[in-house]
């Protein structure tokens, strides 16, 4: 499967990881890009410059091949420079102005690749000059936007003109590969099917959560944000697992931001528990398609397999037929 996009990373498989930060470590990104697809290394949520500096070298010693750092611009903006010092082959970024940060990337040697949820966003990324665009849908997991990805990727094709495009949210196998295919974009950035894999540096409690939910079991809530006092960007919200926490506060949030200090003590002490009920549980809607714990490797290479042999059956099998006799 060649595309612009595996053309331009120098990788073999058009899929990425997404770049989680908290929830992907030198380990995870590494055995992405070992298997031909681009890891990427969430960095935003790294408490010093030298800690990513330690987890890049680490990567390094697991593979010569390309990956990404990535960047939330409403929040880690101090790491843009340690970022590019590092070079990495992609710098990814979400949430805020990219324009400021593209000539110094391109200096470096980085390409620059930003993530959208909307139309107008991606028309000021093109302008900005990035060299990739995913468009996410809000059907992902972790912080997204209003419009779903069915809808939003071929408008974000049709607006950006010769910038390839990435699709994310929702995308969990070689279907939604392959659907991603058509729709215009030249790969896909897969968080939560990630999340579920042998490498992914989170509790063993939440994948286990990730096992059992269905699809409907997730909402898109400002819950852990407030309690977080996170203040990310409109339309940001975070899609997770509907649990204790979620349904406690579900109604109450104006209530929930007089207790934030004392809630978000909270927070992050079942986080480091795995206590799956009082946890923010990031995860996408597609939670309902994962049924099993693969190597990472492994299920790079499964989604583009299933994708590959998809794509020709599908043709034939919509294409090849004849038509009905009137
Ligand atoms: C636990 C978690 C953390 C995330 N953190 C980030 C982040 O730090 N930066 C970012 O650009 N996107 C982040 N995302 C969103 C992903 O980049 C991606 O768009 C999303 O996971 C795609 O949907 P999917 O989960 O259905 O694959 C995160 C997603 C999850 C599930």
């Amino acid at each position: 499967m060649r595309t612009r996009v595996t053309d331009l990373l120098g990788i073999r498989h058009p899929i990425l990881l997404a770049g989680m930060a908290g929830s992907t470590d030198a380990a995870l990104v590494a055995a992405v890009s070992r298997a031909g697809g681009l890891g990427i290394l969430g960095v935003s949520t790294y408490p010093t410059a030298d800690l990513i500096r330690a987890e890049v070298a680490k990567v390094r010693e697991l593979t010569p091949n390309p990956f990404g750092l990535n960047l939330l611009l409403w929040g880690a903006l101090e790491y843009v420079e340690p970022v590019l010092e590092l070079q990495p082959a992609v710098l990814s970024t979400a949430w805020g102005d990219v324009a400021p940060h593209v000539e110094a990337a391109h200096e470096a040697g980085c390409l620059v690749m930003h993530m959208v949820q909307d139309v107008p966003g991606a028309e000021a990324a093109a302008k900005a000059g990035v060299d990739l665009i995913v468009a996410q849908g809000q059907e992902g997991g972790g912080h997204v936007g209003l419009l779903s990805t069915f809808a939003l990727v071929p408008q974000v094709v049709d607006a950006v003109g010769d910038v390839p495009v990435v699709a994310s949210g929702g995308i969990g196998d070689g279907r939604g590969l392959a659907a991603a295919l058509a729709l215009g974009a030249e790969a896909v950035l897969i968080g939560t099917r990630f999340l579920a894999t042998k490498e992914a540096p989170i509790d063993h409690s939440w994948k286990l959560a990730i096992l059992e939910a269905g699809g409907q079991e997730t909402l898109r809530t400002r819950i852990p944000d407030i309690a977080n006092e996170a203040d990310w960007p409109e339309p940001a919200a975070a899609r997770t697992l509907r649990n204790a926490l979620v349904e406690r506060w579900l109604g109450r949030e104006s209530e929930l931001r007089s207790q934030a200090a004392e809630a978000g003590a909270k927070l992050q002490e079942a986080r480091r528990r795995g206590d799956i009920d009082e946890m923010a549980l990031y995860a996408g809607e597609v939670v309902g398609l994962i049924k099993d714990l693969p190597a990472a490797g492994d299920l790079v290479e499964r989604i583009v397999r299933e994708a590959e042999s998809l794509l020709p059956q599908l043709t034939a099998k919509v294409l090849g037929r004849t038509a009905p006799k009137a």
